[in-house]
């Protein structure tokens, strides 16, 4: 199993350790346009392979896709992160050209590979891979669900006062700031609704907690999260590779699903070998699909930015 991260900075870099250490990649590819810098991380990470008892091939490369050929799974986090103050949407203009870039590279030389988004903003990196690429709906993932989902859990954890494997829960809509949707109507600690336990004030703040997480966690580290935004994709990446058919919420091109039409947005998917298995559709409630209604149209809004 090959799998190829562009883009060797934090994401990138964390993304690559955690499916190191999971160990069921034969060799992970870091490409950088930055002149020796995935080298470096590559040989860095490989320094921890005895400390951390891995055999993944973990390699570096200088923009050379070649070294990417054939791989199973690519993973797309270069483009410029957020800084404190920024919405995602504002990394449009810089973004979507590198992500253009990178996604007509890598297919070159692996067609038929599998690809996941990170690059922001997610939802539009992944409609304009759609748009350009040419692959099929199933081999096209953009990864925002996973990591709102975590963090809502930790919020959830936190209001509860539990510990956070008691705790489930999902968040569905648009990687932003204002479009995601967390379900707190079926978020359970080990089964019991969460509202058995907590108020319904204090389960709206742990909502808006977990839409600002990313915002919350740039205006303290002066840039975008790396180590939950790498574990997410991990976990996407080692349900495709492994065949594991979990059930994650990723950013999809929606044909009907949820009463909408071309479109990136988060639902929950069922991540397989070959990509998306198949999507499942939510009883949701007038409220909830309020909420997706108007994540869907801050979404549309932010496609109708880029430039084919
Ligand atoms: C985040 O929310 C980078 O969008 C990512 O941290």
């Amino acid at each position: 199993m090959k799998i190829t991260i562009v883009g060797a900075g934090a994401v990138g870099a964390s993304c690559a350790e955690y499916i190191a250490i999971k160990d069921f990649a034969s060799e992970v590819v870091i490409l950088d346009i930055k002149e020796g810098f995935a080298e470096g991380k590559a040989m860095d990470l490989m320094q921890t392979a005895s400390l951390n008892g891995f055999d993944t091939k973990i390699v570096g490369v200088t923009n050379d896709y070649s070294k990417t050929a054939e791989s199973d799974i690519v993973v797309i986090t270069s483009g410029i992160p957020r800084k404190p103050g920024m919405t995602r949407e504002e990394l449009i203009g810089i973004n979507a050209g590198i992500v253009k870039s990178v996604s007509s590279n890598l297919i070159e030389h692996s067609p038929n590979t599998i690809i996941i988004v990170v690059s922001n903003p997610m939802d539009t990196m992944t409609y304009l891979v759609h748009k350009t690429s040419g692959l099929p709906k199933h081999r096209i993932i953009g990864m925002g669900g996973a990591l709102d989902s975590a963090r809502f859990k930790y919020r959830l954890a936190e209001a509860l006062e539990a510990p956070i494997s008691d705790v489930d829960g999902m968040v569905i809509g648009g990687h932003s700031d204002v479009g995601m949707v967390p379900l707190t109507r079926m978020a359970t600690r080990n089964s019991v609704p969460v509202s058995k336990f907590i108020s319904e004030e204090r389960l709206n703040q742990v909502m808006e907690d977990t839409k600002v997480g990313g915002g919350t966690l740039t205006k303290l580290l002066g840039t975008s999260a790396w180590y939950a935004p790498g574990a997410a994709v991990s976990g996407l990446v080692q349900s495709i590779a492994c065949d594991q058919k979990k059930m994650f919420p990723c950013s999809i091109l929606l044909e009907g699903e949820y009463g909408f039409n071309d479109i990136c947005i988060g639902v929950p998917v069922i991540l397989g070998r070959n990509g998306i298995e198949s999507v499942v559709e939510l009883e949701l409630t007038d409220a909830e699909k309020e909420h997706m209604s108007r994540s869907a149209e801050g979404v549309r809004k932010t496609n109708g930015l880029l430039v084919f």
